[in-house]
């Protein structure tokens, strides 16, 4: 999704907005370009496509001189991917440049306003709107007129402004967008995400909604939305520089899958002791926990199906009813929601605008949050009334592996944790599954070890056009992880089923040679699980089995080939289940030449409705 980058110093401006924006290419966008002041004018490059072409059209920065300047990456909303709807957008006499995340909900009737007082626009979007409005309200002081702005719009906004006539200053705006701030030396930075600053800074200022700041290269100042000073913590971002590198990976996905073992340690380790469930700062009470009649897991994407597994898990250890929701459903469908009911939000980037805007309902209801979030300080963090973070480290690839991961690991030691305080498990299985999930990042490495065999099944099937995943109970939701890893970064058309629904229409689908990936790692059912396998080859279909060590003979008897994971206790199989799956998918990928880590039309983090 777009990205924002903002600088203000000593340096030349245009290398570091590139170099900041190659660090959000990750993020998902279609076009890209910079706004650098310099001599009484704001230059603008920008471009549709690849960065690097932007990169070369000025010379990697040195054809734009100045020291401070804005840049963005789009992902088009408003008007298709081109050269004018890229941002920078430049108000008509060329004083204002702004960069803009989010959506200006208002928008066409501000543009008819402004263009009844004969205001030239050039693009289809909605953010041009903004550096007209800016610059029509302008009189001299930018600060006021971007204040004068903000009542009129409506929508979801991070914003980056640039004035000719206040040329060492940048003002942020952030409501319902990331923004954060960087503190450097003489030298300050705008972004919409961490990893475009990191590099130069790690002090930063969380901006919350509403909030308005100056930017010059002696300091900042922060201001509410009425527009009076504020001082703002300054937060020091712990990751590593290279954490959000590739460390000689071809891609940042391949690196991710194989930093999960790692991963999972340092989300599970410190969360175990003495025996017993810890979870830092939880701020329930076993009271709270006891009087909850029902949990509500909401989520998109991949954070979904990790809250499709855990309902399985969940209900089962609790006993109490866990439903799951799609954040973009559950805003819109009047769920029964009240202050018995706690609602878990999964996100890794934490700003995701479905989810967002599903937690405030939730809220709304009078229902507690609990949310599962691998970015530290991002909006759904700050809402929520608990955090269990992932400590997944930054994931870039857009396709998610590692924090799923790391999700469906917290999401269990929830479970345990509530189940202990309930009395709803014998003392002996919490203490198995505990035993076995301190073994699990071991038993990943397992997994991950037979890489180059899935690498070879890949081969095989890479150029087939549809494939379809089955499974039952937990399989059916780690197949429906499976199939969206596959959609995702090879383009293959995929979906999975519940086994039993096969039936019920899927399998007038099959027919000779058609790949159906059979997830049967689930001891309970895997006699039914094989009798599927049999009724797809039965029609003709090329089977590939994901199963335990322990199941790996029957399986082997009927499928064509195997995908193997360690036993471990049932619910800690999809944690190892989903290694496989991301692996095929991404060797999948590989051999069809795929763009792995910026997959097309998708983002890293989904900031519009
Ligand atoms: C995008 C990403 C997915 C992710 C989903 C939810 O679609 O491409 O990988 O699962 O957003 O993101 P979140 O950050 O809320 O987990």
């Amino acid at each position: 999704m777009c990205g924002i980058v903002g600088y203000v110093g000593r340096e030349q401006a245009a290398p570091i907005l590139l170099d900041g924006l190659s660090r959000l290419e990750y993020r998902g966008y279609d076009s890209a370009g910079v706004a650098v002041y310099h001599d009484g004018q704001v230059r603008v490059a920008k471009s549709k496509g690849r960065l690097q072409v932007l990169s070369d059209m000025i010379q990697g920065g040195r054809a734009i001189p100045g020291t401070i300047g804005i840049g963005h990456t789009r992902w088009a909303t408003h008007g298709a991917p081109s050269d004018t709807n890229s941002h920078p957008h430049v108000s008509h006499s060329g004083k204002i440049a702004v960069v803009h995340n989010g959506i200006i909900e208002n928008y066409a009737q501000l543009k008819s306003f402004l263009q009844a007082k004969g205001v030239p626009f050039v693009s289809e979007t909605d953010s041009e709107v903004v550096a007209q409005l800016v610059e029509y309200f302008y009189e001299g002081d930018l600060l006021a007129a971007v204040g004068r702005v903000l009542h009129r719009i409506e929508g979801a906004y991070a914003l980056g402004i640039l004035c000719c006539d206040q040329p060492d200053q940048l003002i942020a705006v952030r409501k319902d967008s990331p923004l954060i701030l960087g503190l450097g030396e003489e030298s300050n930075f705008l972004a919409s995400d961490v990893t475009a600053i990191l590099r130069h800074t790690r002090d930063v200022i969380y901006m919350e909604d509403g909030e308005v700041a100056v930017l010059t290269a002696q300091g900042i100042q922060c201001y509410n939305s009425l527009l009076q000073p504020i001082t703002k913590e300054v937060a020091r971002v712990d990751w590593e520089v290279d954490a959000a590198e590739k460390g000689g990976y071809e891609h940042f996905m391949a690196k991710e899958i194989m930093e999960q073992p790692e991963a999972l340690r340092r989300t599970i380790f410190p969360r175990i002791q003495d025996g017993e469930v810890y979870l830092e700062d939880f701020a329930l009470t076993d009271e709270e926990i006891r009087d909850l009649q029902k949990l509500y897991i909401v989520a998109c994407g991949s954070s979904y199906h990790v809250g499709m597994v855990g309902k399985y898990h969940l209900e089962r250890l609790l006993r109490k009813p866990v439903e799951v929701a799609l954040a973009s459903e559950f805003r819109y469908m009047e769920p029964i929601v009240d202050e018995h009911t706690l609602v878990v939000v999964i996100s890794q980037s934490g700003e995701t605008l479905d989810t967002m805007a599903a937690l405030r309902e939730a809220k709304r209801l009078g229902a507690k949050v609990l949310a599962i979030v691998n970015v530290v300080g991002s909006s759904i963090a700050r809402e929520s009334d608990v955090v269990l973070y992932t400590w997944a480290g930054p994931e870039i690839a857009v396709a998610t592996t590692k924090a799923y991961s790391t999700q469906l690991a917290v999401l269990n030691l929830l479970g345990l944790y509530f189940a202990r305080r309930l009395g709803t498990i014998e003392t002996e299985e919490y203490r198995d599954i505990l035993g076995q999930m301190l073994l699990l990042s071991a038993q990943m490495e397992e997994v991950l070890a037979q890489k180059s065999q899935i690498q070879y099944l890949a081969s095989r099937y890479f150029n087939h056009e549809s494939i379809f995943f089955m499974g039952r109970n937990v399989d059916y939701a780690l197949g429906l992880e499976g199939s969206l890893k596959l959609k995702e970064i090879s383009y293959i058309h995929s979906e999975a089923y519940a086994a039993g629904e096969l039936k019920h229409g899927t399998i007038s689908l099959i027919e000779d040679g058609t790949l159906v990936v059979a997830v049967g790692t689930y001891g309970a059912l895997f006699d039914k699980a094989l009798s599927n396998v049999v009724e797809v080859k039965s029609r003709g279909a090329d089977v590939l089995a994901l199963t335990t060590a322990s199941h790996a003979q029957r399986m082997e008897e009927v499928a064509n080939g195997m995908m193997l994971i360690p036993d471990t206790h049932p619910m800690l199989l999809p944690s190892l289940g989903v290694v496989p799956l991301q692996l095929f998918a991404y060797y999948v990928a590989l051999h069809r030449g795929c763009d792995i880590d910026k997959p097309r039309n998708l983002a890293k983090s989904v900031t519009v409705e």
